[in-house]
């Protein structure tokens, strides 16, 4: 009996301090039929996206959802791990539409508990493709509370679409009262799309409420050497929250020894991820996330 609740403590104790909440971004070269038939493809996928407690997903191109339903299923027989999905709308301004989804882990104590869908705001026709915002609660997180802005830039427009985001971070801001915004994504944000001599006229490269905690020179791309992905994290909260040298891409090339041309037929870019800290009373939380401001037209 004893030996029992002994071990119970370890491994309860273990589990607690090893927990943090693991935010991913993977833009899925164009996800649709093609790659769904693929077994290879959607068996990694399947095991890089187990990975993540949310991970934003980019660049599904599928007249049906039938692809993204696949995967999540593929995710659950393989992985055995359960994700839910917030799906966006079609976006982009010429016939070419892509979905941006937030796979996440329910089963964590994580939900999705609003978004921010607002065409009336003048920024919004800004973006090939409108950020998909959707604010998220976690029972364990440290910063319990917070809004995923996820966007893909168009490349040659990515200069213009950053130099709009700051309207949308104080549109969500001011609306849902919260500094704790992620804006995570392929942001085009280097190499020839964003030149050195951009930055300058790039007011949140420079403005001291956001950090990057990916910067130019870093690799998230399978073929070229650009920080195409990129995080932009906005408030004290959750800058302090997040896990010291976890931001960066993942290389799982490496974890699952891949070759070049494999890891390219998976994607031509890596996923970018980041870790925040558990709360200090080791997941038990109560109120964080009662106060729910909504805002949801469109
Ligand atoms: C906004 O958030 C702050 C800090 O979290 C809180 O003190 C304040 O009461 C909130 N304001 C409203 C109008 O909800
Ligand atoms: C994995 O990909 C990275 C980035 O492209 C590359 O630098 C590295 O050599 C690759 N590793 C292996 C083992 O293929």
């Amino acid at each position: 009996m004893r030996a029992t609740v002994l071990l119970w403590s370890v491994v309860c104790v273990t589990w607690s301090a090893a927990w943090a909440l693991k935010l991913g971004s993977f833009n899925i070269q164009v996800f649709g039929e093609r790659k769904a038939a693929d077994k290879f493809v959607m068996s990694y996928l399947a095991k890089i996206l187990a990975g993540y407690d949310i991970v934003l997903i980019m660049e599904i191109r599928d007249k049906t959802d039938d692809s993204i339903y696949k995967l999540i299923r593929l995710i659950k027989t393989q992985e055995n791990v359960e994700m839910v999905m917030k799906l966006s709308d079609r976006e982009g301004r010429t016939d070419s539409k892509e979905q941006y989804a937030y796979l996440y882990r329910a089963d964590r104590g994580i939900s999705a508990i609003d978004v921010y869908k607002d065409n009336s705001q003048s920024w919004w026709k800004l973006f090939e493709r409108p950020p998909y915002i959707v604010r998220f609660c976690s029972d364990k997180a440290e910063v319990g509370d917070f809004t995923l802005v996820g966007l893909h830039s168009k490349p040659l427009s990515a200069v213009q679409e950053l130099q709009a985001l700051p309207q949308v971070y104080n549109s969500v801001s001011k609306d849902w009262n919260t500094t704790n915004i992620v804006i995570l994504g392929d942001l085009n944000a280097d190499c020839h799309y964003v030149s050195k001599n951009k930055w300058k006229v790039i007011p949140i490269r420079n403005d001291k409420r956001f950090w990057w905690p990916i910067v130019e020179g870093e690799d998230t791309t399978v073929e070229s050497n650009c920080a195409y992905d990129r995080f932009i994290i906005g408030g004290k909260a959750l800058k302090n929250a997040v896990v010291t040298k976890s931001p960066g891409p993942y290389y799982y090339n490496i974890t699952y020894g891949l070759k070049h041309q494999q890891t390219l037929e998976i994607s031509d870019h890596f996923p970018i991820q980041l870790q925040m800290q558990q709360n200090k009373n080791k997941g038990r939380r109560t109120s964080q996330c009662s106060g729910r401001a909504t805002r949801h037209r469109g």
